[in-house]
């Protein structure tokens, strides 16, 4: 009988909320994986550390989630906002919040066209990024156990938006003065770079210092792309900054620079960045890189290619709005391929005794070994 008091006493004690966390971490069924390095069970040695996120709630799948959907909404923004900036529909909806008076949302009979929906869709879309930025700094803040740089990356998308509003305010102020439209242009990019960081490294198994999987090389060159990307991108804010989309219709405010000089700089500097993509390609495919590496590799070629033909396209049949809307939303998508190259070159763990990077897990059996000379290699440079 006493042992059964006993057996019930146990039962009743309330457990800590250390001790529902621990059980959280064994019982979790997901498990990061990103290129080559799985994350590695739950053990002692990395759960009171920088070990396996695992969240409460939201769950580290809906965290993961949160973080794909700011990376989206932040390229979807680009898109909107030029297409309110090229189809001149900021005074679609005339007054604010209220679309017309007496409605939030566009009415039939309203004088402005076409514009109203995409000044709608664009204040719709401003709301949903906001929502999202928050939600992504609560779900960063509550991961288990917490990992402050990505806390720091959600905090500096909710910063880098509300920068936003204040120089789109900026920008109508200077009645879209070029160089200010061109700095919203490239804070966007900037944004669609941390939310690409927070989503890609959410997926890292620990906040560990990062682990080459691949030549010192073959890093530079995805460090060039970074570069002479950086470089088309703020030429291309030129090209439009000197053209008939710098500012509003009727008052178009010019950088004065020459237009076709600019833009075949812009086109030029685009050729170097071609090199620099099929050099990449190259080099992938000789030291045998991982195979996400190879494919996101890929994809930033069919992007660049299509960008570019639709870069010539544009300037030889007169920057016709549709044309140039497509351009800005291919400049963000090659953005984002850029940067995405730049996650299965390395590997981060835990930071502690269990973080080795699982090399034979590669996708392809015969890169395991290559992969680890590619290692050797790499610490070796
Ligand atoms: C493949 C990589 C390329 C990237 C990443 C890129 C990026 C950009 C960006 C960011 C803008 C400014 C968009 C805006 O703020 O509205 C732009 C504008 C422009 N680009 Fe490119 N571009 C590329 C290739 C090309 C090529 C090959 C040409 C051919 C000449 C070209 C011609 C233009 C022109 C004419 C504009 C001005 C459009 C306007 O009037 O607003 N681009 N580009």
């Amino acid at each position: 009988m006493g042992g059964g008091r006993d057996h019930r006493h146990r039962i009743d004690v309330p457990l800590g909320l250390a001790q529902v966390r621990a059980l959280r971490l064994r019982s979790s069924p997901s498990r990061p994986t990103i290129g080559r390095m799985s994350a590695a069970a739950p053990t002692p040695a990395n759960q009171g550390g920088q070990g396996v996120a695992v969240s409460r709630w939201p769950s580290l799948t809906l965290t993961r989630r949160i973080f794909a959907v700011g990376v989206w909404t932040q390229i979807a923004i680009v898109f909107t906002g030029g297409l309110v900036r090229l189809t001149d529909s900021g005074l679609g909806c005339p007054t604010w919040p209220q679309c017309v008076p007496g409605s939030y949302t566009p009415v039939r009979y309203q004088s402005q066209s076409f514009h109203k929906y995409i000044e709608f869709g664009n204040r719709t879309l401003t709301v949903v990024v906001v929502a999202v930025v928050l939600a992504s700094l609560l779900a960063a803040w509550r991961m288990t156990p917490r990992r402050t740089p990505l806390v720091l990356l959600a905090l500096g998308g909710v910063a880098g938006v509300f920068a936003q509003a204040v120089l789109g305010g900026v920008s109508v102020l200077t009645h879209l003065n070029p160089y200010v439209v061109a700095g919203h242009f490239l804070l966007s990019m900037a944004l669609v770079a941390v939310a690409l960081a927070l989503y890609e490294r959410s997926r890292d198994a620990g906040d560990g210092p990062p682990v080459p999987l691949v030549r010192q090389e073959v890093r530079w060159l995805s460090a060039a792309l970074v570069l002479v990307g950086s470089v088309v991108l703020v030429l291309g804010t030129l090209v439009t900054g000197s053209g008939p989309h710098s500012g509003d219709g009727q008052r178009v405010a010019r950088t004065g620079l020459d237009p076709s000089q600019i833009a075949w700089m812009h086109a030029d500097v685009v050729m170097l960045f071609v090199g620099l993509v099929v050099a990449m390609l190259i080099a992938l495919r000789l030291t045998s890189a991982p195979g996400p590496a190879r494919q996101r590799a890929w994809i930033l070629f069919g992007v660049t290619m299509a960008q570019g033909a639709i870069g010539y396209l544009q300037y030889f049949t007169g920057v016709p709005w549709m044309l140039v809307s497509l351009h800005v939303l291919g400049a963000t998508l090659l953005w984002v391929s850029v940067l995405r190259l730049i996650y299965p070159l390395r590997a981060r763990g835990s930071g502690g005794p269990n973080d080795q990077p699982m090399v034979g897990a590669s996708d392809r059996p015969s890169t395991s070994t290559t992969a680890a000379a590619n290692l050797s290699g790499a610490a070796g440079s």
